[in-house]
């Protein structure tokens, strides 16, 4: 099994990333929106950052362009069909994600890997919705996808050996650390950030600490390149929301359950840098 040509599903933060990723590490990769606007708004936001990759002298110009060369878009999910590799990053909606691997099943050739980036949703349920279920792996990427070193894969209870190994082969040539996980909600990462973010929010809630001095503590004190209220900005208050309940409803675990100030800002659109304003204001 050997994966030439990649197919990513999404090309919002985490599939652009994928995309930029699996490009500069040499292989041909077809990207697909669900219309021209999103994929232009993807497209160039791959351009901004390998910019920013040659600004910080990461890659030069001549790399940048070869791996812009490798990368073509589509709004038609028939154009994966020829991919060794799909990974899927669309928005966390377990039914998106079976219609799509459904569909994917139908029109990729019987050896295709079929991936999902998800976060939090289990890779078993949506290898239910294939015929292929040996060849279906969880492939987490994190954020931002170009600088993270880290890849987690996660095996689901019927994804092959095989299949693992060539994930684990594919994450060394993109340059990440892999490690691996059972598909158990929130996998090794999730299982350990989902509280710490959730008890930082809970810290600020209950107003024994400033979130500066939140921030600064855990920065400084624990050598973290982000305070924790700056982290949960960063990925996200909706996406933290949506992957915290999805522990809980698992786990039924206090650790889990969402303090109400993280639910109430999100009801009012305070998601974090994306939306200008999340503990923090950004505008
Ligand atoms: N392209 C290439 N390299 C970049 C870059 C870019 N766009 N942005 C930053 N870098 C590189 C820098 O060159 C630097 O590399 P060196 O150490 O080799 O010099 C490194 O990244 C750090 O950069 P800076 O010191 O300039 O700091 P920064 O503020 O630009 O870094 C950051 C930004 C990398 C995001 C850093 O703040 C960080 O690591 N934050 C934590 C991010 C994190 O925890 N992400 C995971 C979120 S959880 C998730 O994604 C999963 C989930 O399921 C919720």
């Amino acid at each position: 099994m050997e994966i030439k040509t990649i197919g990513v599903v999404g090309s919002g933060l985490m599939g652009a990333g994928i995309v930029e990723v699996c490009a500069r590490s040499g292989y041909d990769v077809v990207v697909r929106e669900i219309n021209e606007e999103l994929l232009q708004a993807g497209l160039d936001g791959i351009g901004a950052s390998m910019d920013e990759a040659v600004k910080r002298g990461k890659i030069d110009v001549e790399a940048r362009q070869t791996a812009w060369d490798r990368i073509s878009g589509t709004t038609d999910l028939a154009d994966l069909s020829s991919s060794d590799l799909v990974i899927e990053a669309i928005t966390e909606n377990m039914e998106l994600k079976k219609e799509i691997f459904a569909e994917l099943d139908r029109r990729c050739p019987s050896q295709s890997i079929l991936a999902s980036n998800t976060s939090s949703l289990s890779i078993t349920e949506i290898a239910s919705a294939t015929r292929r279920p040996e060849q279906i792996i969880g492939l987490h990427f994190f954020n931002p996808a170009p600088v993270m070193p880290l890849l987690e894969i996660v095996r689901a209870l019927l994804t092959s050996e095989e299949v693992l190994d060539v994930a684990q082969r594919f994450g060394a040539s993109v340059g990440k650390t892999t490690v691996v996980a059972k598909d158990t909600p929130g996998f090794i990462v999730n299982l350990l950030l989902i509280p710490f973010l959730l008890d930082a929010v809970r810290a600020y809630e209950n107003g024994m600490a400033t979130r500066e001095d939140i921030d600064t503590g855990i920065r400084l004190g624990l050598n973290h390149p982000m305070g924790p209220l700056t982290l949960l900005d960063f990925v996200g208050l909706d996406t933290t929301l949506f992957v915290a309940d999805a522990m809980y409803a698992e786990y039924k675990d206090a650790r889990y359950a969402v303090p109400p100030l993280l639910r109430r800002m999100v009801m009012a659109g305070r998601l974090g840098r994306k939306s200008g304003a999340g503990v923090y204001d950004y505008s």
